[in-house]
Parts: structure tokens; C-alpha cells; sequence
């Protein structure tokens, strides 16, 4: 067939789809766990709110959004990343009036129009979590440790946790003055990227990838001897805090994120087994976004996680939700009862499968080791005159006679 998936975007389906529920659950689980609630925005909004939101001067905005005329000529953008509607929305619907501490998860699709490679898309998932009202470090380290417990959760171990502070927006402009008159005696040794950065978004030149820009920028000043008085407190509250949590962190000098909004705390939780695209987690404070957007000094931190990264990260056997039971039924007459059965079980919550043609015993068992069933129910005639059933327990090898409320109890308890 001609037609295929768009560039840079994806099916879903098979074991993935298994990976990516056991994501989306653990996400939820966890978030609610640490008391945030559940929050939709659109797809897409008005381009100016990430154009304000997110800066003008980054690469998500200058080349990467997917903006478009809709058909009333206004400016529309599929959301390149979920913090902006979340502000948004907290600004436009004044929760703030109405609660102190707002803690909102979210996930769902965004969009950015990048080079695709395994581990990015231009449409891809994430889960994410803002809060907003607090100011204090112990939150930042109560974020970073949820997001840290997210990932072990899903049995994602060798992961580095990485911190640092970005200070306030008039620490930021004294750093970049020096960081600028450093850059312009390496000028020459930059790729194009960075001599193109370096003008209007200077700290972005720390983040390059290039080798030989690494090099040339070995000796570059670093953000966290800018720092006043007030910010040097919140970042050495944070480690403390962090240790309090015994959450294991490594201070990197020189992250400093790809989005124009942040303010002090900004982490990443980054594996090696992803090559390049190797952050699975990222955020930070972003204090000074809602007073840009809305004109309200409130204080913000969150973070976001790529599913589609997590989901190279999981082990396939541990993700798969194995079919409980598999009815097996002999002779047309049996049929309708153990369509009955199936329900009783479904009713209860345990996962079974039922053929409706009628087959050979031998090939409905085949199948049943096929799908990995763990109990097998046989139902012939007698079964279906007796209420007796025949059971088959694959773990233990146990095959006995039980009434179908026998069966159920005996699963529940084991399922404990
Ligand atoms: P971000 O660093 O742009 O931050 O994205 C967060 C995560 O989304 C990345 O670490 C990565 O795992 C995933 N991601 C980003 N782009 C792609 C892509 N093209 N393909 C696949 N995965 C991708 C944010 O989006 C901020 N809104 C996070 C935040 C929330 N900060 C504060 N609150």
C-alpha cells in the first residue's frame, strides 16, 4: 500500500501497546499517590501562548511547531509541549483564587517538527506534572524524587539524576555577558548550530552534542557561580532535601535545557542506553511563566516524561498482561454455557478468553499455550449437566473438579 504513516509519527499496537498502558498506569498511580489530579487541555491553541511560553528565541518555537491558518484566519499550534496550556488553563479558569498548592498530571500527544530517530518523533507522548503556589525547595525534591520513583516503578533502573540551578532572570543576564565574551574567543571552533545560538540564546551553546564544541567550551564560566544570595539557598536547600529522600543525584554544571522558561531547579533524568536521545525525564522551576503569560506572580515546577523513551527502556516479558483463563468448549451443546461462564468470570475481573468455532480439544489447548493462559476450564456436556468444571492450573500442573464459584475464589486468593 502507498499510503503510510506521516513522517516521524507512529502506530501503536502489539506488545508496545502493553508498554505504553503500563506507563500511562504507573504514571497515574504514582501521581496521585503524591496528590495530583488529572488535567486535559486542547491539542492545540493559539500560537502566541507558546510563542510567549515557551520563547521565541528556542528551537521548539523558531523551527519545530506545527502552526497553521484555520479556516476563521486565526494562528492555531498542535501543542509542542504541555506546560504552556497547563499554565494557561490554571490562569484562565483563576484557580488560584481558589486554592493555594495546585498540583495537576497530565499525558497525551505533542508535536514538534524535528529530525526523527529512534527515541524522537514528531508526534510523540508525554506524561507530565506542574505544580503551582510553592516556592520551597522541598518540593523540588519531592518532584524530582516522584519522577525517580515513576521510573523504578516501571523497573527502569541505571538512571542518572541531574540537577542544577539556573538562578533568577538577573543572574542569568550577568552570566550571559561572560558567557557571550568566552564564546567569542572560541567563535571560530563552533559548529554552525552554536555560532547561530550563541547571538540570541547563548546557554544553549553549553548543550551542544558536538564533540569539538565540548572541547572549545571546557573552560566556559559556569551558571552556578552567578548565582545571589537567595538561589544559592533554594539549590543547597534542594540537595539537602534530596539527600533527606536518599534520592542519588550527580550536579551537572551545565544543563540548561532547551525551553526559555525556567528559573533556578532544572533536572533531567537521562540513561545511557538511549544514545543521544537519551533524556527520558526533564524540568524545573519556572517562576516567572505565569506573571509572562498572565500577569500573576506565582510559582511553578514541574516536569515531563517521553513515553515513547520509556518504552524503549522496558523489558517485553515484564509488561505482558497474561490471559487468565481460557475456556475450552466441546460439542455445540456447551456452547451457550460456557459463553456464561466467561461472563461470571469477566464479571470478576479476571481475563479470559473464549473461542466461538467449534475446534478439537487439541487445538484449543494449543491456543491456550499459545496466549500463555494460566488456567485452563474444560466444559463438555457432562460439565455443563454437573456445574462441575474440569480446571487446569499451568503453574502448579493441579487439574481437579470445581463449580465455577470455586474457580473464582481459588483465582482471587492467588491473585492476592
Ligand atoms: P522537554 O525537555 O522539551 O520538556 O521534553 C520532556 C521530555 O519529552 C524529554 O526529556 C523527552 O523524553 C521527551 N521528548 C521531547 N521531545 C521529544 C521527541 N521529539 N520525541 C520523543 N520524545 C521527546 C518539556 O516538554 C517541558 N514541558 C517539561 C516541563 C514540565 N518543565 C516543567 N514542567
Amino acid at each position: 500500500m502507498k499510503l503510510k504513516a506521516v513522517r516521524g509519527t507512529k502506530d501503536i499496537f502489539g506488545s508496545d501497546i502493553f508498554k505504553f498502558d503500563k506507563i500511562i498506569n504507573t504514571a497515574k498511580k504514582v501521581f496521585l499517590n503524591f496528590g495530583y489530579e488529572n488535567i486535559i487541555t486542547p491539542i492545540f491553541e493559539k500560537t502566541e501562548l507558546f510563542q510567549r511560553g515557551i520563547g521565541e528565541e528556542t528551537d521548539v518555537v523558531e523551527k519545530e511547531m506545527y502552526t497553521f491558518e484555520d479556516k476563521g484566519g486565526r494562528s492555531i499550534t498542535l501543542r509542542p509541549e504541555g506546560t504552556a496550556s497547563v499554565v494557561r488553563s490554571y490562569l484562565e479558569h483563576k484557580i488560584y483564587g481558589k486554592e493555594n498548592l495546585t498540583k495537576y498530571f497530565y499525558y497525551g500527544p505533542m508535536f514538534r517538527y524535528e529530525r526523527p530517530q529512534a527515541g524522537r518523533y514528531r508526534e510523540f507522548y508525554q506524561v507530565g506534572v506542574e505544580t503551582f503556589g510553592e516556592n520551597d525547595p522541598a518540593l523540588d525534591a519531592e518532584i524530582i524524587s516522584m519522577g525517580y520513583m515513576f521510573a523504578n516503578k516501571l523497573g527502569i533502573n541505571d538512571l542518572e539524576i541531574q540537577i542544577n540551578s539556573l538562578g533568577n532572570s538577573e543572574n542569568r543576564e550577568n552570566y550571559q555577558k561572560e558567557l557571550k565574551k568566552y564564546i567569542e574567543l572560541k567563535y571560530d571552533g563552533l559548529c554552525n548550530d552554536c555560532k547561530r545560538r550563541y547571538l540570541k540564546n547563548p546557554l544553549r551553546v553549553l548543550d551542544c552534542k558536538n564533540e569539538k564544541c565540548k572541547n572549545e567550551l571546557k573552560g566556559a564560566p559556569l551558571i552556578i557561580d552567578f548565582l545571589d544570595g537567595e538561589s544559592k539557598k533554594h539549590y543547597v536547600a534542594l540537595k539537602m532535601y534530596l539527600d533527606e529522600l536518599e534520592i542519588p543525584y550527580t550536579e551537572n554544571p551545565r544543563l540548561v535545557r532547551g525551553l526559555d522558561y525556567y528559573t533556578d531547579t532544572v533536572f533531567e533524568i537521562v540513561t545511557k542506553k538511549l544514545g543521544s536521545q537519551g533524556t527520558v525525564l526533564a524540568g524545573g522551576r519556572y517562576n516567572k511563566l505565569l506573571e509572562e503569560i498572565g500577569n500573576e506572580s506565582i510559582p511553578a515546577i514541574g516536569f515531563a516524561a517521553g513515553v515513547e523513551r520509556l518504552m524503549l527502556l522496558l523489558e517485553e516479558k515484564e509488561v505482558e498482561e497474561k490471559v487468565e483463563v481460557f475456556i475450552a468448549w466441546l460439542g455445540n451443546e456447551s456452547k451457550s454455557f460456557s459463553l456464561n461462564i466467561s461472563n461470571q468470570l469477566r464479571k470478576n475481573d479476571i481475563n479470559t478468553i473464549i473461542l466461538f468455532e467449534e475446534k478439537s480439544l487439541r487445538a484449543q489447548m494449543k491456543k491456550a499455550s499459545k496466549l500463555k493462559a494460566k488456567y485452563v476450564i474444560i466444559i463438555g456436556e457432562d460439565e455443563k449437566k454437573s456445574g462441575v468444571l474440569s480446571f487446569k492450573d499451568y503453574d502448579t500442573g493441579e487439574q481437579s473438579k470445581y463449580s465455577i464459584n470455586e474457580i473464582i475464589v481459588k483465582i482471587k486468593e492467588e491473585k492476592k
